[in-house]
């Protein structure tokens, strides 16, 4: 695969090196900042070998901890919750305050003969901390205590990011089915990241399906061990945008701003700002060839009236007739590459790769020097990253 073997892609020895040496070494996607609005709000994520939960206390403070009771190291918290006034471990109902601190142990004084004489918090058994810190409206999590700051390492890409404002917008989907995006894709997270930041297949696998986008016309580059792109509206989608759009315009976008920016943070979130919606794509590796796929959809906040209204107004725009979205291939819906659906396209050609990779015939036979120039980037650092560590470790 150029900088990566073969083996990166299928092997688990190289799925628990990236686990080991990537994921619980960088900062890691963990939700939005409304997922924890309150006191007692919390949530709990998967950053490599570490499970972390973030946790709002009392005093207003975002806090991350280890989600391992210091008891017997059994989970405390479970996805996503409201309101805990404490954090009580299921299995001998240990209780933890919101800041992390032993604060009860049941029938102390009968069973632990053994546990210091200080008060609980000073017996050197309050949870173990990990770090948490927002960027554009997302919560990250670092399983390090004393963790590099944030913007140490988002810095360089945030100059080409969009002007969309996260936190001034509302997941849409809560006006529709109150569900989240997920697929779980049968492919290495690897092939799903270099088939985002491919720009030489956008023209071709979607040529039917993204061209409301102009492709020729497409800056993209790195920025650290992040990727960046942007591509403007064709100008025949640009004249009827207002109309056009699926979705209500984002405000204060200038015309010549709107478009698509797509970057990629490393290691394993990217986001898709455009002129009506902003999403986080998260691909969350579950195996050497498995990969779930989680992605959450932002929308201007305005009324279900005027959200409808933008819709329907889009669906009779003359525009789609031109540059709507039809299949690369001719046939029923539910072929993925007749369905008209640029996701659908991208998901069956990550898998279709996948299994190419088993057999002993595989090789990359070139790659184009500007539009795939990122795939072996990300290739690179990936090694980097994996070597780094596992030589000091
Ligand atoms: Fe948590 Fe025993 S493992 S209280």
């Amino acid at each position: 695969m150029h900088e990566l073997p073969v083996d990166a892609y299928t092997s688990q020895e190289w799925f628990n090196l990236e686990q080991e040496h990537i994921f619980s070494k960088t900062w890691q996607f963990a939700g939005l900042v409304e997922d924890v609005a309150n006191a007692g709000d919390y949530i709990s994520v998967q950053a490599g070998l570490n499970n972390i939960f973030i946790v709002k206390g009392k005093d207003n403070r975002l806090r991350a901890f280890h989600n391992m009771c210091r008891h017997r190291g059994t989970q405390l918290l479970r996805a996503v919750g409201k309101g805990k006034k404490a954090i009580t471990c299921p299995y001998h109902d240990w209780t933890y305050n919101l800041e992390g601190k032993l604060v009860s142990i049941p029938k102390k004084e009968e069973e632990f003969p053994d546990l210091c004489n200080k008060e609980l918090h000073d017996c050197g058994l309050n949870l173990h901390e990990a770090s948490v810190d927002i960027f554009k409206g997302m919560l990250f999590v670092h399983p390090e205590k004393d963790a590099p700051n944030i913007m140490e390492f988002f810095g360089e890409v945030e100059p080409y990011l969009g002007p969309h404002i996260p936190e001034e917008l509302i997941e849409y989907q809560e006006k529709k089915d109150g569900a989240f995006y997920t697929k779980e894709i049968n492919a290495n997270w690897k092939i799903i990241v270099e088939n985002y930041i491919d720009q030489y297949h956008l023209a071709h696998l979607h040529e039917d399906t993204l061209n409301m986008y102009d492709h020729a016309k497409a800056e993209f580059g790195w920025a650290g061990p992040h990727y960046y792109f942007f591509e403007p509206l064709v100008p025949e989608y640009l004249a009827d945008v207002k109309n056009a759009s699926p979705y209500p315009l984002m405000d204060k976008m200038p015309e010549d701003k709107m478009g698509a920016y797509v970057p990629w943070l490393f290691p394993n979130i990217g986001i898709t700002e455009s002129e009506s919606a902003w999403n986080t794509f998260h691909a969350i590796p579950l195996a050497p060839d498995r990969t779930l796929v989680v992605i959450r959809s932002k929308t201007m906040n305005v009324s279900e009236w005027e959200y409808t209204k933008q819709y329907t107004k889009s669906m009779s725009s003359k525009v789609w007739q031109n540059i709507g979205n039809k299949g690369k291939y001719e046939g029923d819906a539910s072929d993925p590459m007749a369905s008209g659906n640029f996701m659908e396209e991208d998901v069956y050609a990550c898998e279709q790769q996948q299994k190419s990779l088993s057999s002993p015939l595989f090789s990359v036979g070139a790659q184009a020097k500007n539009g795939e120039f990122a795939v072996r980037k990300f290739q690179s650092v990936v090694k980097e990253w994996v070597e780094k560590y596992r030589d000091n470790d």
